[in-house]
């Protein structure tokens, strides 16, 4: 038999692996500080690139939900910047982005100056929101376990006896501040992780909330920050959404398909736009060729993720949209669906009527008003060409 202690090493580098990460030494406190900024209206992203995009607030949601556990104890703050831009959409956006809030749970989120339309928005809610407007508060104070943080958006309410968050929209440079423990910025910057500056660590949420920012922090037994480490978690699609966050986010869809059918009123009906079945009689073979590829199936794609009204989708995944007798929706213009012959050689009525005007050039800058780092971040010119020759 072999001899027992010869397990020993095994057993304490196991035990190492097991313990080192979150308990700490005796006296000392460990906290995640889980942080989003500079959301900016981003409710989820815009799904073209399934494989690679990351974040979403059904996912972020859904994230914390599944590793309660092994992230506590945890606090979870927006440092700023998260509403949409004030236009029709965007208010519908601002207060999908609300709602989500108050349901992911945040424990404080900043709205420096809070616009008059989305104060509604946040008195429905439970969101704990530091704010310098009228009737919102500038600071909360929080307990996790043993430990009393004092979470504000003034640069002078740091109190003693207490871990300090300062939430900010001031860029990382200009954010570090005397007193404040930890500094998070919405400056909307991507930097590498957290610096430590003036004795406070400064970190800046990840634009439009494409990762969630973990910080974690080791404290001392006179509660101050002996250690920190901040890494990104990704949101890609393995993770699972929370399904009271997916349903703000539908009913935020069917607002925009309302929008949209008010906006379509305002619509011109007749212009020069043909549609693809229009250029089968003179151009057979290139349609067929063109029916085969994933332009012909944009519009489809859209239907089957429930986007098929909201513009900030159609216009990339149909045909004239914006644009006088272009696509309007798929009752009144179902010829214009999809990525169809048009948008590349141009509007062809004129052309099938006369054969002399002559269709445009195709090249790259016409492929690149769709196919941009954001929605095909796979793009290469002569590849993709080579997969639509017809
Ligand atoms: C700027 C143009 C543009 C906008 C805006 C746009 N798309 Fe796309 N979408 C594309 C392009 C280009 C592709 C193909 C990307 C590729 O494969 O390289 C695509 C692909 C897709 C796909 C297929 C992904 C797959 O591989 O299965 C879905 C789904 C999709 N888009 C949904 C949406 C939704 C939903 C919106 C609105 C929130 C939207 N798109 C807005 C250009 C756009
Ligand atoms: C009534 C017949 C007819 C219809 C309909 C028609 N075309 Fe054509 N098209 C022609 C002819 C003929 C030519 C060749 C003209 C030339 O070489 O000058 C041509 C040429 C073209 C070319 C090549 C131009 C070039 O520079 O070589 C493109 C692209 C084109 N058509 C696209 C379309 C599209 C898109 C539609 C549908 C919106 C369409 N055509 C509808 C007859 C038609
Ligand atoms: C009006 C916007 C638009 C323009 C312009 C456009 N595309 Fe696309 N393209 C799309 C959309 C949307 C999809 C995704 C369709 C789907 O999957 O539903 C797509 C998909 C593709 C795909 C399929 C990707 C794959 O992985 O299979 C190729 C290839 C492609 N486009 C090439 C091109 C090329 C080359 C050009 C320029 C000559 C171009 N596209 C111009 C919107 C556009
Ligand atoms: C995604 C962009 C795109 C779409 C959609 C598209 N084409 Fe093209 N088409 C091209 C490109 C790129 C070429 C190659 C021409 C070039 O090099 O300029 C081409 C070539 C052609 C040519 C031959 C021109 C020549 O010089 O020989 C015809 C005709 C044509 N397309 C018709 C159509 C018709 C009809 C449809 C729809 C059924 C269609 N195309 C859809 C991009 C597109």
């Amino acid at each position: 038999m072999k001899n027992p202690l010869s397990a020993l090493p095994y057993l304490a580098a196991f035990l190492l692996f097991v313990f080192a990460p979150l308990p700490a030494a005796a006296g000392e406190r460990a906290l995640n500080i889980l942080y989003t900024g500079a959301i900016r209206g981003e409710l989820e992203p815009c799904g073209c690139a399934p494989e690679t995009q990351s974040g979403g607030l059904a996912r972020l949601s859904g994230f914390i939900n599944g590793e309660r556990e092994g992230l506590e104890p945890f606090i979870l703050v927006d440092a700023g910047n998260s509403l949409a831009e004030d236009t029709p959409q965007g208010r519908l956006k601002t207060e999908a982005l609300i709602r989500s809030f108050g349901i992911i749970g945040y424990d404080a989120a900043a709205f420096f100056e809070v616009p008059d339309y989305a104060g509604p928005f946040l008195k429905e809610t439970d969101l704990k929101a530091v704010s310098a407007s009228k009737g919102l508060v500038r600071s909360v104070l929080i307990r996790r376990g043993q430990l009393k943080i004092n979470i504000s958006i003034d640069p002078k309410s740091h109190k003693k006896g207490m871990l300090n968050l300062l939430l900010t929209d001031k860029p990382v440079t200009e954010a570090a501040s005397r007193g404040w423990d930890v500094v998070i910025t919405s400056s909307g910057e991507t930097t590498d992780g957290a610096l430590k500056t003036d004795g406070a660590i400064v970190a800046s949420g990840y634009p439009k909330g494409e990762k969630l920012g973990v910080l974690t922090l080791r404290l001392d037994d006179k509660g101050r920050v002996s250690v920190f480490d901040q890494r990104w978690q990704m949101l890609g699609k393995d993770v699972a959404e929370d399904g009271r966050v997916r349903r703000v986010l539908k009913e935020y869809d069917a607002k925009v398909a309302e929008l949209t059918k008010e906006e379509e009123k305002k619509m011109e009906l007749s212009g020069p736009w043909l549609g693809a079945a229009s250029c089968i009689e003179c151009h057979e073979p290139f349609f067929e060729s063109w029916a085969a590829t994933r332009h012909a199936k944009a519009f489809a794609t859209l239907e089957k993720a429930g986007k098929s009204k909201d513009p900030e989708c159609i216009v990339c995944h149909t045909t004239g949209y914006g644009k006088e007798g272009g696509f309007k929706n798929k009752t009144a213009t179902p010829a214009l669906a999809g990525v169809q012959c048009e948008v590349c050689h141009g509007p062809g009525k004129d052309h099938a009527r006369g054969f002399s005007a002559p269709a445009g050039p195709v090249n790259e800058t016409v492929c690149l008003k769709c196919h941009t780092k954001e929605n095909s971040p796979e793009f290469d010119y002569e590849l993709y060409r080579e997969k639509i020759i017809h």
